[in-house]
């Protein structure tokens, strides 16, 4: 298998590999001990199908079915649709979404160990692609801490809420959005360790993003904000940033525990984006 960096402190290139073609043990082992040490990977050039998609995304585990029903595939749930297309006047997947840096699912008790997207359709403007995807290293990142610093994180925990930046987005998309007080309750406020561990790894990796950390439980709220906007500062200086351009074709999976992750919206109808992603279940944070 040929690995290549995407950057120098994550990511990689698996460039021999066609994922529609079953995969023998030792194969997918070393996939998963790319993942697991460069926490994103990227394959070019991929042509699967849904339930190919699906069926990849299982090696690793069990598989998340997005809180957000509307934007899921109904004959394969595990596929959330993030796209601009609207068909026979319905979008057919969520429209902008992840404008802001964050990780999936943080806002849940045992959030996603990691997202696995494929791209169907890049908007172009001039021959250039639209609609990156930034991702930072938060492991990285915690390396990167002072000392006095990471002593003082150590033991802190955050809070993580959902609706709140749902509602938020969904206005500035310009829909009106109305969220049941039943709807809201299915997805509480969770509380997780601001400093975590990877379940891997054994790497240590800092655990706030801008999308859903809302607080840090026992400080009042302007302490609070104003420490964390200083890690979501730190998080994603540019050291720690890989840009991905996406080619129609690439399957790309990042690991939710030691990256942030960001979209790039610079693009309109008719240029199209179409992107599928299926989130891995994760464990309890520690
Ligand atoms: C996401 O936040 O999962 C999607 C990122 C993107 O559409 O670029």
């Amino acid at each position: 298998m040929r690995v290549k960096p995407l950057s120098p402190p994550f990511g990689a290139e698996i460039d021999d590999l066609d994922l529609a073609r079953d995969l023998d043990d030792v194969t997918f082992a070393q996939i998963e001990q790319v993942f697991n040490e460069r926490s994103v990977v990227l394959f070019r050039n991929q042509r699967i199908t849904h339930a190919r998609h699906v069926e990849f995304s299982r090696r690793f585990g069990e598989l998340e079915i997005h809180v957000l029903r509307e934007y899921v595939r109904p004959e394969h749930p595990e596929i959330y649709v993030l796209s601009n297309i609207i068909e026979n006047g319905r979008p057919v997947g969520i429209k902008d979404a992840g404008n802001y840096w964050h990780t999936d699912l943080s806002y849940t008790q045992a959030p996603s160990r990691g997202s696995i997207m494929c791209a169907i359709e890049v908007p172009q403007k001039d021959g250039a692609p639209l609609g990156d995807t930034l991702f930072a290293s938060t492991a990285a990142a915690y390396d990167a801490l002072a000392p006095d610093m990471k002593a003082k994180l150590q033991g802190l925990q955050a809070i993580h809420r959902f609706w709140d930046r749902y509602i938020r987005e969904r206005k500035a998309a310009g829909s009106d959005v109305l969220i049941s007080e039943e709807r809201r309750a299915g997805t509480p406020d969770v509380v997780h360790p601001i400093i975590r561990t990877h379940p891997h790894t054994g790497q240590k990796c800092i655990y706030v993003n801008e999308g859903f950390t809302v607080g840090i439980v026992g400080m009042p709220e302007d302490e609070g904000r104003g420490l964390l906007n200083e890690l979501f500062a730190h998080c994603t200086k540019p050291e720690f940033v890989y840009r991905h351009q996406w080619r129609v074709g690439d399957l790309v999976m990042w690991d939710n525990c030691a990256t942030l992750h960001r979209a790039t919206v610079d693009y309109a109808l008719p240029q199209r984006r179409l992107m599928q992603r299926t989130t891995l279940k994760g464990t309890a944070v520690f």
